[in-house]
């Protein structure tokens, strides 16, 4: 007999969720303080520090009202951070239906420069009346340990950084919500009705941005997997001690600390979706991806729903008695979630289940 969801969990032995560090039960009054203790939490162990939000300037630098044949207007932005130490520039993509009431709008943190792009299906997106801006994450800093360009230079530079100093997922993630700073002043977009999305390394980006930011309505993880959605206690596939070996930039130097156990981790990867809470939060997997781990991206599911549950929310909605089988989607509650059949990849049907969800309830 496969063990059930619960019994999986329970043998996962996470640390508690709805108890603040120093073992009082949270209540639904204090759960803003206990989000508040984990974002802390998850800063000096994970992410590293955020800096305060800086002001932003974005000039429209080319205007196509004719993209997909006169459906969607399209703008060109050079969007700027200035940061207290100086200024960064990178291009902006913003595509907003032609139509007479705001759109709710998906930033979608991309791989690339390109549009339309492999991961990103411009038209069926704006065809379901969603406004779409996207910048190319390495545009914000560099994908590798160079800490001497974009967001990196201005904040790290050449010297070495302290064990809960900001990697790039946390500079990405950064960006993320100031492209948002600017998207609420923007007409024809409603910013109230934020999602921000990403694939993988940017699902966990993605993430950990929603995290965060209490303005982004729905933040959406596309099979992001370790240092991501999925829980670390008994994940398969890739560990802690594998991705801060491969990849240390991506995160604050003392995540590698845990490498050797991560029973120690004072923290698992369902806090970061419940921070999201009372909010919409969706987590996505393919059935192949066996290196993200779609059974710990699940029960990272259920167990942040503790959350919303204190709330008086539901989170993910039904909750089955086993392991759910590909293709499968849980569209019920505020926590989302589908795995589909296939291998790692921001894929079409990936889309239409995150667009289908929001439709629901955004
Ligand atoms: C690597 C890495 C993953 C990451 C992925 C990606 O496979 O190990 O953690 O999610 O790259 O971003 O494509």
């Amino acid at each position: 007999m496969p063990k059930t969801v619960s019994e999986l969990l329970q043998a996962r032995d996470l640390p508690e969720l709805l108890r603040f560090a120093d073992g009082t039960p949270v209540t639904k009054d204090r759960w803003g303080e206990r989000r508040r203790e984990i974002l802390g939490i998850l800063q000096e162990n994970i992410y590293g520090v955020t800096p305060p939000p800086c002001p932003v300037e974005a000039e429209i630098t080319a205007t196509n009202e004719r993209y997909c044949a006169g459906k969607v207007r399209h703008d060109t932005v050079r969007f700027t951070l200035h940061m207290p130490e100086g200024d960064h520039s990178f291009p902006l993509q913003l595509f907003r239906p032609a139509k007479a009431e705001p759109s709710p709008v998906i930033i979608h943190i991309c791989f690339r420069p390109d549009y339309p792009d492999r991961y990103t299906p411009i038209e069926e997106i704006t065809d379901h009346g969603f406004a779409l801006a996207m910048f190319d994450y390495r545009d914000v800093a560099s994908d590798d340990g160079d800490f001497t360009n974009g967001l990196g230079a201005l904040t790290v530079g050449n010297r070495e950084r302290r064990p809960n100093e900001w990697g790039k997922i946390g500079m990405w993630a950064y960006a993320a919500s100031r492209v948002l700073d600017w998207l609420e002043t923007v007409s024809g977009v409603d910013a109230s009705r934020a999602v921000v999305t990403g694939h993988s390394r940017l699902g966990k980006t993605a993430l950990w941005c929603a995290a965060q930011d209490e303005r982004v309505a729905c933040g959406i993880s596309n099979d992001s997997g370790c240092g991501g959605a999925a829980i670390e206690r008994g994940k398969v596939g890739e560990t802690v001690a594998r991705i801060t070996t491969v990849f240390p930039y991506w995160f604050c130097p003392r995540y590698a600390s845990y490498s050797d156990d991560v029973t120690r981790l004072p923290f698992d990867h369902h806090f970061i979706s419940a921070c999201v809470a009372p909010r919409l939060c969706y987590i996505a997997s393919a059935e192949e991806d066996l290196w993200a781990d779609p059974a710990s991206e699940f029960l990272a599911a259920v167990a942040a729903s503790d959350a919303y549950a204190l709330l008086g929310e539901t989170g993910l909605s039904p909750v089955p008695e086993h392991l759910p089988i590909a293709p499968q989607h849980f569209h019920d509650g505020k926590i989302g979630y589908h795995v589909r059949r296939g291998l790692h990849y921001y894929d079409r049907e990936d889309w239409l289940e995150q667009m289908a969800f929001l439709e629901k309830h955004l």
